[in-house]
This record gives C-alpha cells, structure tokens and sequence, in this order.
C-alpha cells in the first residue's frame, strides 16, 4: 500500500472534481468457485485500491463531496474468523492506512446512505460488475439490478478516468517491478518454447514466476501455437518444429499493477523465411506505431497509421494490394489485424474497462469508429503525458475470417485471396510492449525483452542452462 497521504490526496482531488452529494466505492467480497467457502482468488477492486487502497474483502468506502470527510465501512474480525484466517487489523487500523477519517461497521453504511437519499443528496456510484455488488447496491439504494448501469454516475466516471489514466510516479515505479517479473516470465518462455514440450509446462511456469514474485498473472496467460485466436486461453497443444509460438503474458504486482507484453516465438529457435517476412512487418509496424507516440496526438491516428505501415508491408509481400490508404480507410487490413492497436494499463491490464471502454478510449472530440477491426480499437483519444499504454500490432491468417470474406467477395480490389489462402495455419504473430507517454514524447518501460529476429534467436540458441 502506499502512504495514507496518497489517498487522501486522491479522494481530495477527486471531490475537487464534482459537485455535491456522496461518493459510494464498494469494494469486493469473495467469490464461491464451486461452494462457500472454496472461492476464487479474491481480486481487490481497482477503484477501491486507488481511493482506498485496502486489499481486502466487505469493505466500501465514502466520499463526502459536501461537509468532506472519508468513511470506511466494513466488520472487525469475529473470533471465528481469527481462527480460520488468523489475526485480523482492526477496522481503525485499516481505516488510518487508506487516510480515511472515520471508520464504521458495514451495517451502517445502508444507514448513512438512506438518510442521504431522504435529505435529496445525490449518491454516486460506480458501473457494478460483480453479480454480489449488484445484490449489494439493489440493497443499498433500491436500484434494480437492470436499472444499475444508466443509474450510474457519469460526472464520477469521468472524473476517475481523468484521475487515474494520468499515472503518479509512484505508480510508475510500481508498474516498473512488475516489468521485472515480466522480462524473467518471457525470457523463460524462449527457454522453453522447444519440440515436444506442451504449452500448458511453459505456461505452468510463467504462472509460477509471478507467484514466486509475490505477485499474480495479470489475466489468464495466452499462449498457444494457434495464435490466430486472439485470446487463446487453451494450452493443451504440443509444441513442434516449425511453429509460431504466441505468448501474451502479463504480471500482476502485490499491489496489482500490471504489465501486458507479447513475443511471438519460432519454436526450435529459428524462424522459417516466411514467418520471418510477415514478422518483420509487426515488428515495423509496433516501433513505427511506439516512435509515433507524443502529448497532443490521438492514439486513433496512431492505429491507423499502425495500419498503413502494417498494410503496406502486406503488400509487398503479396497478400494485399491495390491503394492502401484506401484499403485502410475501408478496414480491409482488418483481415489480418481485427483488433485494436492498444490499450491504457495500470491497476487493470486493460485498464478502468469496467467504467466503460467509451468513456476510458474516447471523448467528446475522438469517437470510436463502428468499422470491423478499428471498432475494438479501446483507445483513441488524444494522449498526456502520464499515460501507461501498450502497443500491440498483429497479423493473423483466421481460416473462418478468411473464408467468410471470400465468400462474401470483400474487398477483391485489396486482398489477394488465393496467395493468403496458402498461408492458412500459420497462426498469428503480436508483438506488445507497455510504454509511458511522457513530456518529450515516450519511454519504453522495462527492461528490453528480445524482440528483432535476430534478438530472439540469438536468445533462443545461446546456452540458456
Ligand atoms: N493482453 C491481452 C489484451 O490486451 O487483450
Ligand atoms: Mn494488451
């Protein structure tokens, strides 16, 4: 956690944001897995972590926007539950960690918030994602659950979007540990990534490295030999000579910030001609995209500018052709890259997508585009210094992508059907790195994980025992 003041500073800044009435931050409780009291790895929400802080469960938080003052909910440890977990902090031990002036017993929280509602304040809340905060605001304030998204607080989600893209230094520092775990978790998977290993061992290991670092996966580790779906989360293939391997991993810090990287990896050791050419075109593309990246420009002109390098070097290599700016402003690239360039990172991978992707990538000046690929850009809006972001540029050969749009005729002027049909099960190759926006322009976060060809073998084949 980080020092009380830093809370405090947060919640200040945040009431200097808005107008009247009470801020509700409701953090998590613990999720059963499959009964009671076998739950899901309890996840701290990350709006209650930056106002709060506290890593614990049945806590909520309030923000007086009027009279000031910060309350924190939530029940001392019953003997039961000191036995079972062990000693517990007292609730005004917590409460004085998160800087907050006053502590009180959950119970009370329905109390305060009713009596606030009968004198007409407004209480604003949070877009709920969990099923149990749903329950627990249907109670709180009456709201019915299919109710609960329109009724939340536009002015408060905007005003922690503001907050928390613009990263403090503190939280730089932190991102930057994770990038520790994060070169050691790659790395080691170009250790692995030989014939006849299954990808579950390497991903059995990564997994293992933010566990020893006391941390977490940052999302369900990606790694597959059929990296042309997007999200692969399965890992049951075995690795064979002459495959891509794709390994999109991030860690997690203690104090749950996170790093999201990507390698795509020759398995054996060396790239066969033709995963080299369409490599060299991602890898052009990501620095092309990461030496575009200032203050002031918009992270949509930077994806479609991603997406004419990336087109163009398809081009060359014969599997589109034709006038690529043109190709690119009708989305006919998307063939291969049907995602988005990046996302903002921080206490989420992707990060405040609960407060909702428009309101986090987006504004009143840049709007998200409704074209297939460009659609799931999450971030297009103009960039400040201070903010986390991936780049993430990819090319993928999508057998049912590819047939559907044969099939419909689309873009013939721009796509070379017969030659990309020969490329069907190659795979897909992504390649991400995290940068921070910064006064002059960008820094690379982290310490260098192999990336050129060259780097990867030469990583790859050096004795790594
Ligand atoms: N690393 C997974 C993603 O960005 O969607
Ligand atoms: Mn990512």
């Amino acid at each position: 956690m980080f020092e009380p003041h830093v809370y405090k500073t947060r919640r200040e800044k945040l009431r200097q944001r808005l107008g009247g009435g009470l801020v509700l931050i409701l953090g998590n409780v613990d999720v059963p897995m499959n009964y009671k009291s076998n739950t899901y790895r309890f996840r701290q929400d990350s709006n209650f972590l930056y106002f709060f802080g506290l890593d614990q469960q049945g806590l909520a938080g309030i923000i007086d926007l009027d009279q000031g003052g910060d309350l924190l909910f939530g029940n001392e440890a019953s003997l039961d539950d000191i036995i079972w977990m062990g000693p517990q902090e007292a609730l005004t031990v917590r409460a004085s960690r998160a800087g907050a002036d006053r502590s009180l017993p959950s119970a009370k929280l329905k109390e305060v918030l009713k009596e606030a509602l009968a004198k007409g304040r407004r209480i604003h809340y949070l877009p709920p994602y969990r099923a149990e905060n749903k329950l627990v605001l249907e109670e709180l304030l009456g709201i019915s659950l299919p109710e609960q998204q329109a009724g939340a607080s536009t002015a408060l989600i905007k005003a922690v979007v503001a907050l928390r893209s613009v990263k403090e230094a503190a939280e730089i520092l932190e991102i930057e540990k994770a990038m520790d775990v994060a070169y050691q978790m790659h790395t080691t998977a170009m250790k692995m990534a030989r014939p006849g290993i299954y990808e579950r061992e390497i991903a059995g290991v990564l997994e293992g490295i933010d566990l020893a670092h006391g941390g977490k996966l940052a999302f369900p580790l990606i790694l597959s030999v059929r990296g042309e779906t997007l999200h692969n989360h399965d890992h049951g293939n075995k690795l064979e000579n002459g495959q891509l391997l794709l390994v999109d991993g991030g860690a997690e810090t203690s104090m749950h910030y996170a790093t999201d990287h990507t390698r795509t990896l020759p398995v054996g050791g060396g790239f066969e001609p033709r995963q080299r050419d369409i490599y060299e075109v991602v890898l052009n593309t990501q620095l092309e995209a990461i030496h575009a990246i200032k203050p002031g420009s918009t992270f949509k002109g930077i994806h479609l500018h991603a997406a004419e390098v990336l087109a163009s070097g398809l081009k060359d290599l014969g599997l589109m052709k034709g006038d690529i700016a043109e190709a690119v402003a009708l989305g006919a690239h998307a063939l291969f890259m049907p995602h988005g360039l990046g996302h903002l990172m921080g206490l989420d991978v992707h990060d405040m997508e609960d407060l909702g992707e428009d309101y986090v990538g987006y504004d009143e000046e840049v709007r998200r585009s409704d074209t297939f690929g460009i659609a799931s850009l999450r971030l297009g809006r103009r960039l400040q210094s201070g903010f986390v972001l991936t780049v993430e540029p990819g090319i993928y050969f999508i057998p049912a992508l590819i047939g559907k749009w044969e099939q419909e005729d689309k873009f013939r002027d721009f796509i070379d059907y017969d030659r990309v049909k020969t490329f069907v099960g190659f795979g897909g190759i992504r390649l991400e790195d995290d940068i921070l926006v910064t006064d002059e322009g960008f820094r690379m976060l982290g310490k260098p994980i192999p990336k050129t060809v060259e780097e990867i073998e030469k990583f790859m084949n050096q004795d790594n025992a």
